[in-house]
């Protein structure tokens, strides 16, 4: 199967949100990625709800929604509302991780739970069982526009030896620094989806970009 491309919105032209929500639309990509930010597990502020249902409006493709933001819980049926379909906690931001993965589930969701660099890959093993989407951040987050972490290649592999020992259903996301010179890496070891912001949007044509990398 061939791995499957989520572009960050996050990189795209909030002054033409429409715009660059059809390209998406019309483009190879699987689907959109939708970047949350508080200002407080992270140092910055993406934006929320109204710019999230206005994206959610246009799109033809699920949303997969990361949320970098301090005590997830309690949004929980809002981003639902709003549109997502996969819902991605930190595992840094929440003290209580296995019951907010039942409660997106229980919303009707999809449940994704993302590592930030310095988190151990099997820190997971007593939850992998219940996802849908494990993902490796290979930057810190907060920003898009960073450079890989080349480590993220290790630990995509740990997370697809943890997932196949535990006979686990959950995809592996990759986010941050995401291009044509590590996908072909990143889906050897593992990756089963990539997140890719900056290398599309600020490509001559993202189009092709997204094209490019789904035939990686
Ligand atoms: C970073 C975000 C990423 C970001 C990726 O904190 O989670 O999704 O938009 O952007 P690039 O691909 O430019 O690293
Ligand atoms: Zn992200």
């Amino acid at each position: 199967m061939s791995v499957k491309i989520a572009p960050s919105v996050l990189s795209c032209d909030f002054a033409n949100i429409q715009r660059d929500v059809e390209m998406i639309n019309n483009s190879a990509a699987d689907y959109f990625h939708i970047d949350i930010m508080d200002g407080v597990f992270v140092p910055n502020i993406s934006f929320g709800f109204p710019v999230m249902k206005a994206i959610s409006k246009h799109a033809t493709k699920p949303l997969d929604v990361h949320l970098m933001i301090q005590n997830p819980d309690q949004y929980i049926e809002q981003f639902k509302d709003a549109g997502a379909e996969i819902l991605t906690v930190h595992y840094e931001a929440c003290p209580h991780l296995h019951r907010t993965i039942q409660a997106i589930k229980d919303a009707g969701m999809k449940a994704g739970v993302a590592l930030n660099p310095h988190t151990y890959v099997d820190l997971l093993e007593d939850v992998i069982e219940e996802l849908d989407l494990a993902l490796i951040m290979s930057v810190n987050p907060g920003f898009g526009g960073q450079k890989f972490i080349k480590n993220s290649i290790w630990k995509v592999e740990q997370l697809h030896n943890l997932i196949q020992k535990r006979g686990s259903h959950a995809l592996i996301e990759v986010d941050g620094g995401v291009n044509g010179d590590n996908a072909k890496s990143l889906i050897k070891a593992g990756a089963d989806m990539l997140v890719a912001g900056s290398y599309v949007f600020n490509s001559e044509s993202p189009t092709e970009t997204i094209e490019a990398l789904k035939r990686t």
